[in-house]
């Protein structure tokens, strides 16, 4: 990427980014690794399924209103992982019988030149990932059923994108509805094998992206004033995102209401006495992404009210980051962090009784309705398209039904190389409180009348992004303040 489009953050807002965050955000990001690096990952493949034939297309662009006004394009992850080229109409095949990789993708005409410039030939982009051997695209469903009557087996993973499915129906002849039944298990537990375990090369790239996403939340922090409305912020740390030569990774999430999990409207004006979640990550040029929550108080100070279940969450974070390293089943961890916060709620009056029982029991899930955390990586949800059964569980550890712990993405024994999300949070749902009451449920754990003076509190998250290593663990990027000191002093500054 020229430099030219690299506009640095400091420039763009001064004084607005911390001197210590701006040089990881003037690196020039690199597009791709080297072609040993897309080789050696489908070696690996090779090697890891033996037999068939893979088949990765890559995404198409997507109307937003009508075919030619697209949404920013957006590769598949998987083939990125295994083939690098970030742009649209492409697919590829591995013929692991054959020993041969195959790319699919057409040259420009002049045509096309004319409105989107000039671009490398497919021959150049296919050797700049390690692969000598190009087909146009319409050879590509011929080609599977040519295959197909030869009876190899064609290994696809499960679509998401409809133009890719509909393309699965016509060269494959699987029903959509039954396509994610028929995709390949074997193939959905190799590209698993690979993908769930960062290499240096990866882990250098998730810095750059938790800097970057460091940097818009210190902003976000920097610049929140009463008054204004929530969209400000968003559209700032959107703005910052995109001037860092990538994009974000999910629409951001920034609101005074913080109790509603993913909330996407940014119309609420800030009011003293609020506070705003910020849960928003910058991907990088190269599509790897940070994912990063920061809740701060609309004033310069938290209340006394909001310190102390700030604190809880502070406390559930750190502790169970601490307690990260290969073995560990990451169940465990959301299991301890449930339980720190349901000690917490009880030395506020909120909850009562045997904590053991009730985080056994899932009372605590009425202020903590969701996992811990995720796999981070390429995707936000690494590899969620894949099914969370094969990135987050295990033959030894099951997904639980329970409401709250049911909604755990990642639960199975750490490893080295993973890199996850840690994110506890308290919430005050109103509309769930009220429910919970009405049934009486776990009254012997929560208090309801206590809950009354809370209705208002909205949520608070706390939320890093965590790499496994053989001795423990590691969090990613420059330290995004987060203790009550830390961020008012943001406020403050
Ligand atoms: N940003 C969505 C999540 O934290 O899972
Ligand atoms: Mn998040
Ligand atoms: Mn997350």
């Amino acid at each position: 990427m020229p430099a030219s489009r690299l506009a640095p953050l400091n420039r763009l807002l001064p004084g607005l980014i911390a001197p210590t965050f701006y040089p990881s955000i003037l690196i020039l990001f690199n597009l791709m690794f080297s072609a040993n690096t897309y080789q050696a990952r489908r070696e690996r493949l090779r090697k890891d399924l033996k037999t068939g034939l893979v088949l990765l297309p890559g995404n198409n662009e997507v109307g937003m209103n009508y075919a030619g006004n697209t949404y920013p394009f957006r590769q598949d992850s998987s083939f990125l992982y295994f083939f690098g080229l970030d742009q649209p109409a492409l697919a590829a095949v591995i013929d692991l019988d054959r020993g041969q990789d195959i790319l699919f993708g057409d040259d420009l005409l002049v045509e096309d030149v004319v409105w989107m410039g000039a671009m490398p030939r497919m021959k150049t982009l296919a050797a700049r990932v390690g692969v000598q051997q190009v087909l146009p695209m319409r050879r590509l469903a011929g080609f599977l059923k040519k295959m197909r009557r030869a009876g190899q087996t064609i290994h696809f993973l499960p679509p998401y994108r409809h133009e890719n499915m509909l393309f699965l129906k016509e060269a494959l002849n699987i029903p959509v509805r039954r396509q994610k039944d028929a995709a390949s298990v074997a193939l959905i537990r190799a590209v698993v094998a690979q993908r769930a375990h960062k290499s240096a090369e990866e882990i250098a790239e998730m810095e750059r992206a938790v800097d970057v996403t460091g940097a818009m939340h210190i902003a976000a922090m920097r610049a929140a004033r009463a008054g204004q409305v929530e969209a400000e912020l968003a559209g700032l740390v959107e703005g910052l995102a995109a001037s860092s030569g990538g994009w974000l990774s999910y629409p951001v999430i920034l609101s005074v209401n913080g109790q509603i999990l993913h909330n996407h409207y940014h119309g609420n004006t800030l009011r003293r006495g609020q506070m705003v979640l910020g849960d928003f990550g910058a991907e990088t040029a190269m599509r790897y992404a940070g994912d990063i929550t920061r809740t701060f108080p609309v004033d310069k100070k938290f209340t006394t009210k909001q310190r102390e279940i700030y604190e809880i969450v502070l406390d559930a974070e750190v502790s169970a980051i601490a307690s990260l390293k290969p073995g560990i089943t990451y169940q465990s961890v959301h299991l301890a962090a449930a339980r720190r916060m349901a000690e917490g709620l009880k030395a506020l009056g909120l909850m009562r009784g045997d904590l053991d029982e009730a985080v056994a029991q899932g009372a605590h899930a009425l202020f903590f309705p969701h996992g811990l955390g995720h796999m981070i990586g390429l995707d936000v949800h690494d590899m969620e398209d894949l099914g969370e059964q094969y990135v987050g569980y295990s033959d030894a550890v099951t997904r639980s039904t329970q409401f709250g712990a049911a909604y755990l993405r990642l639960a199975r024994a750490l490893e080295p190389g993973f890199v996850l999300t840690v994110e506890p949070g308290i919430y005050f749902i109103p509309q769930l409180i009220d429910q919970w009451r009405r049934k009486k449920m776990f009254e012997p754990f929560i208090n309801y009348p206590a809950l009354a003076k809370y209705r208002q509190f909205g949520g608070v998250r706390i939320e890093d992004n965590v790499l496994i290593t053989p001795a423990g663990h590691r969090v990613l990027g420059a330290p995004i303040p987060k203790t009550v000191a830390g961020v008012e002093a943001l406020r403050q500054g």
